[in-house]
């Protein structure tokens, strides 16, 4: 969990915002809801000196990337940085390939915790033979670094992925809208089964608080990533979050099935045209959620032999922050357009 540049303000980034951001995630109380990384995307770096380590953008970083991670450490909080498994980032500044050692070595001292490596510029070699040797590096300079793979789902990621890194993407780039989200969550469904501790699925970054959707699509997105063990990076303006956002993103009971320690991604149960039921086992029940997909606000319903349970059952609202009581068999409720209703559902028979 944790906050990055890229969907807000991608290349207009600078040692001031970044510091300001981390400032702002512990004032506001993000990190106390789990929020700890602070990840610079693309184009923090510069060049390459004469024995080829990379350079920072010293107009945008003037006193360095060392003590901008100094900085944020100095706050309870963890560094990550971005490269690319190819001659260039995205944004045409200098790329790994081939430097892995070097620029492993340069995070290791720098105090990195957290590297995104993206896929452009990639000369055509298949990302399972670029993103090992990073992979590598990182492991070899003997400090713990996650490796966030952005290599975009591509050559089907699951069947090679989890044993390179700690997340690969799952899909292109997501945008700022309802059709964006929903697409990229359908193609979620079925991976299910690739994720586990240590190996996650990434749908990509969140998009809750940058404006392009409601309120009630917000909360989707953010339950059903929360629900599809998604690492939650927080892609807004944290200095400047309206109410709902802070309260959508730190929603602690939320966050609590994203960070289960059972680490059981959720799976899709159904389909139809006006809505979608979606369950994930969690260490003390099940978290459903009834997403409402139609164009108007919905009443929806699951059965209990839907999610996998049989007998009484206790259900309590997640966003709400509401016990709703004791249940028989079926549980229906009214979610409005676009948006979902989180449930926790603990079966009376419950044994763990
Ligand atoms: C493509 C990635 O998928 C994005 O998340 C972002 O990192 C940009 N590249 C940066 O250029």
């Amino acid at each position: 969990m944790g906050w990055n540049s890229w969907n807000h303000f991608h290349c207009d980034i600078s040692e001031d915002l970044i510091k300001k951001t981390a400032d702002a995630i512990v004032s506001s109380g993000l990190s106390d809801a789990g929020y700890k990384y602070v990840n610079l995307d693309d184009c923090w770096q510069i060049s390459r000196d004469s024995e080829g380590y990379i350079q920072e953008d010293k107009a945008k970083f003037p006193s360095g990337i060392k003590a901008l991670a100094d900085y944020i450490h100095s706050k309870g909080l963890k560094f990550g940085l971005y490269s690319d498994a190819g001659d260039f980032t995205c944004e045409h500044r200098p790329g790994s390939l081939g430097y892995e050692v070097k620029d492993a070595q340069r995070y290791a001292e720098w105090g990195v915790d957290y590297l995104k490596y993206d896929n452009c510029y990639n000369n055509d070699i298949l990302p399972q033979v670029r993103y090992p040797p990073m992979r590598d590096a990182l492991n070899s300079t003997g400090r713990p670094i996650y490796f966030s793979m952005c290599e975009w789902g591509q050559y089907d990621p699951a069947t090679w992925a989890p044993e390179v890194g700690n997340s690969w993407r799952t899909t292109g780039d997501i945008s700022d809208n309802y059709d964006s989200f929903l697409s990229i969550l359908e193609q979620q469904v079925g991976l299910e089964k690739y994720a586990h501790r240590g190996a996650w699925n990434d749908p990509d970054m969140l998009e809750v608080g940058n404006g392009g959707m409601t309120t009630h699509e917000y909360e989707a997105h953010f339950a059903l990533w929360a629900l599809l063990k998604a690492p939650l990076l927080i892609g807004c303006d944290v200095n400047n979050m309206s109410a709902d956002t802070l309260r959508i993103l730190s929603n602690k009971e939320i966050i609590a099935i994203n960070q289960d320690p059972l680490g059981i991604q959720g799976r899709r149960v159904l389909k139809t045209d006006q809505y979608q039921l979606w369950v994930g086992t969690i260490v003390d029940g099940i978290a459903v959620i009834l997403f409402n997909t139609s164009s108007q606000d919905s009443n929806l319903s699951f059965t209990f032999e839907q999610i996998g349970i049989t007998g009484q059952a206790i259900i309590r609202d997640l966003y709400k922050h509401e016990d709703l009581g004791k249940f028989p068999n079926s549980f229906s409720t009214n979610v409005p357009t676009h948006g979902v209703a989180v449930l926790k559902v603990v079966p009376l028979s419950f044994a763990y």
